[in-house]
């Protein structure tokens, strides 16, 4: 039995930082994962486009609670746990949906889009005591829910900090997606559940991770490298054609990471804004409305993730992911490509093709890094060697607060590290590491 600090080794004055391999598959540990980190704290949900019209819904999951949104006949969002509650049932069963009375498959209980009980089948011959009416026979709210931006986060806890607290610095990233579009972004249809076998923290950790992209993706880039010796017509033109110019400002910056408080953090990449980026379009009216810096920002590869489950990678297209954790060796992703809405159908169909190019199950990278994290997973078995080495580069390189690339959104995060091609910071998964055992050990006392 692992205790949550047996598994770091967090030593910053001594320069070292490893993590144990028992982190990825001890069942305990994936236990407290569930209540402390899951249940104990924000969590995102989906975006408020999911639910436009009155009556809309989605459903989704806090680990493993199951969770219906649902957009009243007022037009206010709720959040609900999606459990009956006559003998617990699941009320809705699909991902989305629009229905002004959700009926309960089980035995007909009722309820409408604001949650509120509307029947109970045979209700006066059931001889129930006074008591039985006192009760609430509603769906239970969740205790905290707020939006950011369309961003909708919900908790199983009640004892959480203000939504914007936990957020605090990154909301400025969110702002960068948000803001590209004056009616902000929408999932594109064609969303993806896959599955695979291993630890949620794999994928947390992999969207980060620079230091894998030339190793584990060759397919894409010998495809790329192909398409640009002999242009097809009919091929996407890649999202990297004119990319990661090397910054003269900061002498040979590619790029970097910034780690925010509450486990948070960006690993991005210096990009020109080219034609062959569906936002290329809206370049000029997004500068006149968000400013340039801003606006140039928006067109860096950017790979954020919300602690713990919410990742937007802004790279070969735009994709958001939600992590969703099934066992400590199991995982469900939930994909969809994001797109700022109103474009044109020309930058759409842009963004989709380049899309399809490098995600999904059926894309040439996503099968990659699923591959890799069941490796990992394969080898974390193993305690032969318990400390993992790949959390060591950049060290060296770390610095606290911000550099002249925040401040140009001012946006100050807690730390940075500023990178060139082959740096390819992994300091940035202490701060996931870091806000995991925060939470863990106040979970622990
Ligand atoms: S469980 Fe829902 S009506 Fe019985
Ligand atoms: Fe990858």
């Amino acid at each position: 039995m692992y205790a949550p600090a047996d598994l770091i080794d967090d030593r910053p004055g001594e320069g070292v930082f490893r993590v144990h391999r028992a982190i990825f598959d001890d069942p305990g540990i994936f236990e407290l994962e569930m209540q402390h980190i899951f249940a104990g704290g924000w969590v995102f949900l989906g975006l408020s486009s999911q639910a436009r019209a009155a009556h809309d819904f989605f459903t989704t999951t806090i680990g493993r609670v199951p969770i219906l949104v649902m957009r009243d006949e007022s037009g206010a969002l709720g959040a609900f746990v999606n459990t009956c509650p006559h003998k617990g049932a699941r009320i809705a069963q699909t991902m989305q949906g629009n229905t002004a009375l959700h009926v309960c498959a089980y035995h007909s209980w009722s309820f409408d889009s604001a949650g509120r009980n509307k029947g109970i089948k045979w209700k006066k011959a059931g001889c129930y005591e006074e008591a039985f009416d006192k009760d609430c026979h509603d769906l239970a709210r969740l205790p905290a829910f707020d939006e950011y931006r369309g961003f909708l986060f919900g908790s199983l806890a009640a004892n959480v900090m203000p939504l914007r607290e936990h957020l605090g610095e990154v909301t400025k990233l969110l702002d960068l997606v948000a803001d590209q579009s004056e009616e902000g972004i929408e999932l594109i249809p064609g969303g993806v559940v896959f599955t695979f076998e291993g630890n949620w923290k794999l994928q947390l950790e992999n969207c980060s991770d620079a230091y894998h992209f030339t190793s584990a993706h060759p397919s894409y880039l010998n495809i790329l490298k192909k398409r640009k010796d002999s242009p097809d017509a009919a091929a996407p033109r890649s999202f990297w054609e004119n990319s990661q110019p090397w910054s003269e400002e900061a002498k040979g910056v590619a790029g970097g990471s910034y780690s925010f408080a509450n486990g948070h953090v960006l690993n991005w990449g210096l990009m020109e804004i080219a034609d062959t980026m569906p936002l290329f379009e809206r370049a000029g009216p997004l500068a006149a409305r968000i400013g340039e810096e801003a606006r140039n920002w928006m067109f860096n590869m950017r790979n954020l993730t919300i602690f713990p489950n919410l990742q937007i990678a802004e790279n070969a297209s735009s994709q958001l992911r939600v992590i969703r954790p099934l066992s400590a060796n199991r995982t469900e992703m939930r994909t969809w490509c994001i797109g700022p809405k109103g474009e044109s159908a020309a930058a759409r169909r842009q963004r989709i093709r380049q899309y399809e190019d490098f995600f999904n199950p059926s894309g040439m990278a996503t099968p990659d890094d699923t591959t890799s994290y069941e490796n990992c997973q394969r080898g974390h078995t193993s305690r032969v060697q318990p400390w993992l080495q790949g959390y060591g580069r950049g060290m060296g390189a770390s610095r606290e607060g911000g550099n002249i690339f925040s401040d140009k959104i001012g946006m100050t995060p807690a730390r940075n590290v500023l990178a060139d091609a082959q740096l390819c910071d992994e300091t940035l998964y202490h701060a996931y590491y870091r806000e995991w055992l925060r939470r863990m050990q106040k979970a622990c006392t």
